[in-house]
């Protein structure tokens, strides 16, 4: 068996969609969760606490920041003296297309999305290699198996994530620490109005079918269903002595993830491009 109830968890940015549900799922299963936030969380916010032992704290966190990466998790060291599942999740979307978007731009998508990942485990897994066990589970996207036109950062982000993860499970295998990817589709969370454009979008060559590939993304974000498939999916690893490598969220995507592999990359690219 994997780490069972009552162990501690950091999941980064878990004050929106997938990690503020999945936060608040953990606690009432009994794990002792503390859940980032760059924003300094409310007073109710501070403390939900379960008769069954588990509890939620709300700290702060930015994941671009070194600084503030060790603080949170020296914070959580501090009062529990260990981490025993790390969920990197926190995440953000660029969009806009690849000839608009500067390298600053790129730069940012990747120091959240890529960076801020390693950033985390960089710090935690000292931890874990000490303990000989420990548990990380990074949030991607099936956008890092098919990228999307318009989401080119976004997409590439993601797939860096997947080679990352590829490597470090094998290198962690030995110190038993385990590291699996959860890639979810379109979810209905704060993503959408967090996303942000390329500054150059509004005056591009691009501009006509970047916002209405932009738009149709956004529609069927909000259009899809919550979380609550991806809570199951993270319960069931954290309980698993060698979780898989990557799990797809849905039956839907995990038949698309599928097609990757048998389907003509000339057939994909006609396509994607009419979904979006
Ligand atoms: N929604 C989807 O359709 C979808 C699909 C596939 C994958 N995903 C992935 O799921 C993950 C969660 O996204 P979501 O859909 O739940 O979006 P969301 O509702 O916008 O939540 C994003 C979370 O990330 C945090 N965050 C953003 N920038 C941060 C930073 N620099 N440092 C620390 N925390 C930061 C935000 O917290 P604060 O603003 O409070 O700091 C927030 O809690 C992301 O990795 C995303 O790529 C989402």
């Amino acid at each position: 068996m994997g780490q069972i109830s009552g162990g501690v968890v950091l999941i980064t940015g878990a004050s929106s969609g997938i990690g503020k549900a999945l936060a608040n799922h953990l606690y009432q299963k009994g794990y002792k969760v503390y859940g980032t936030s760059r924003k300094q969380p409310s007073l109710s916010e501070v403390a939900k606490k379960h008769s069954n032992g588990g509890f939620l704290k709300m700290i702060p966190l930015d994941v671009c920041s070194g600084d503030s990466v060790r603080k949170a998790v020296q914070l959580v060291l501090h009062e529990e003296g260990q981490i025993d599942i790390l969920i990197n999740n926190a995440g953000m979307g660029i969009g806009g297309a690849v000839e608009d978007t500067t390298i600053a731009e790129a730069k940012q998508e990747f120091d959240i999305n890529f960076f801020g990942v390693l950033r985390m485990c960089r710090e935690v897994l000292p931890g874990m290699r000490a303990r000989k066990n420990g548990l990380i589970i990074n949030i991607g996207s099936v956008a890092g198996i098919y990228a999307i036109p318009y989401q080119s950062m976004y997409s590439a982000s993601k797939y860096a994530l997947e080679a990352m993860t590829e490597a470090l499970r094998m290198e962690t295998k030995q110190f038993g620490i385990r590291v699996s990817l959860v890639e979810p589709g379109d979810t209905k969370t704060g993503f959408t109005n967090n996303r942000q454009l390329v500054a150059a979008s509004q005056d591009s060559a691009y501009q006509k079918d970047c916002l209405k590939s932009i738009n149709n993304m956004a529609k069927s974000e909000q259009k899809a269903s919550q979380p609550k498939a991806i809570l199951k999916i993270v319960e069931r690893l954290i309980t698993k002595k060698n979780p898989p490598v990557r799990v797809t969220v849905g039956w839907d995507y995990k038949l698309m993830v599928f097609a990757k592999r048998i389907v003509p990359a000339r057939l994909i690219e006609w396509i994607v491009p009419k979904l979006y």
